[in-house]
């Protein structure tokens, strides 16, 4: 069978972990698509570092429309964040007739109704585990493992570089701003780490995960966020006297009067799974009305955790692909009147 061909664009940390996992596991990978998933062309501005992360038989180009717009191109990878070009590759792509995998969550939660309405009406695919919580198949477990509940709420540690940063300045009383460098030094942080800082990255997270529990539109405006710049060392420490941990929590939650989301930070009995979350690693707390509590807990950032549900997504993408594009279920289904029941409730 013809194999599926994947056109990368943003070859960094993340997109260097796709080329990897995608060679040093392609024989599950094949047998789990049921077909052989080929990276075919990778773009970078600087081409010569995007040959190296991406191996010889990979053709890097500089321009990535070049990428969108390649006719043998089934799948496109979009790494390359924000929501300025990325948004216009994105849409170029749907329009090319091409599925699309991201790990934007930018992207999606400021623009996502319009990107999901645009790759319904051209019958494409948006996929987007990666977006959320790195390496956790949190997306997944929403959509799929948990499809059977009404999830009343979910609370999490969503974003790694607060999580690190928390953590460090608890374990080694270290500073605020000599960890951020270190989150930064690993590949943890954003482009712009005050997105990590205050809470936009986790609410950007936030708003995705609340649209697949909630069957509603994306809100990011509606969601309150606080972030841990203005935490200090003596704040963390008086915490632990107290018996409790601060952690950066994004939750959202039904309510009476609608569905809720914030992101600040929160004091967590030191007793609890999730005060024990450290470093970069995400946790994310679900209930539903039939399963009850459940805790997913892993890797929040990384190039090889984040790949790996980059590449969860094209087998994903690959498999739905032999269905008939008219019974496809999109990977976001929500219907526009279902908002006018919510009100989103800042604190
Ligand atoms: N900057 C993000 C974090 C990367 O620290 O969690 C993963 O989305």
């Amino acid at each position: 069978m013809k194999p599926i061909n994947i056109g990368l664009m943003g070859v960094g940390t993340v997109g260097g972990g796709v080329a990897t996992v995608l060679k040093r596991n392609a024989e599950e990978i094949s047998r789990r698509a049921g077909r052989e998933i080929r990276l075919t062309i990778a773009s970078r501005r600087n081409v010569e570092m995007a040959r190296d992360l991406v191996g010889p038989d990979v053709t890097v180009v500089a321009d990535p429309f070049e990428v969108v717009n390649h006719p043998d191109v089934d799948i496109v990878v979009e790494l390359i964040g924000g929501d300025t070009v990325a948004k216009e590759l994105v849409l170029q792509a749907i329009a090319n007739g091409k599925h699309v995998v991201t790990a934007n969550k930018k992207l999606l939660a400021v623009h996502g109704n319009e990107i999901f309405a645009r790759a319904q009406e051209k019958g494409v695919m948006v996929a987007f585990e990666a977006a959320v919580a790195g390496g956790i198949p949190i997306i997944k477990a929403l959509r799929e493992g948990l499809s059977a509940n009404r999830i009343e709420w979910l609370a999490g540690i969503i974003n790694g570089t607060s999580n690190f940063i928390l953590t460090e300045m608890r374990e080694k009383g270290a500073d605020f701003i000599d960890v951020l460098k270190e989150a930064q030094r690993l590949g943890y942080a954003e482009a712009d780490p005050t997105f990590d800082v205050e809470g936009h990255d986790a609410g950007h997270k936030l708003t995705i995960m609340a649209a697949i529990a909630f069957g509603i539109p994306m809100q990011f405006d509606n969601c309150y966020l606080e972030g841990i710049s203005k935490l200090e060392g003596k704040d963390i420490q008086y915490a632990e006297e107290l018996g409790y941990r601060v952690k950066l929590i994004g939750l959202t939650r039904r309510t009476e009067a609608g569905v809720e989301l914030r992101v600040h930070p929160t004091l967590i009995p030191e007793d609890q799974l999730i005060a024990n979350v450290n470093g970069v690693m995400n946790a994310v707390l679900v209930r539903g009305d039939a399963v009850g509590q459940t805790l997913f807990n892993g890797p929040g950032a990384g190039a090889l955790p984040t790949a790996s549900a980059v590449v969860a997504d094209l087998v994903d993408v690959t498999r739905l692909m032999t269905a008939d594009p008219g019974h496809r279920v999109p990977h976001l289904a929500f219907q526009p009147d279902q908002l006018k029941n919510l009100t989103i409730l800042p604190i």
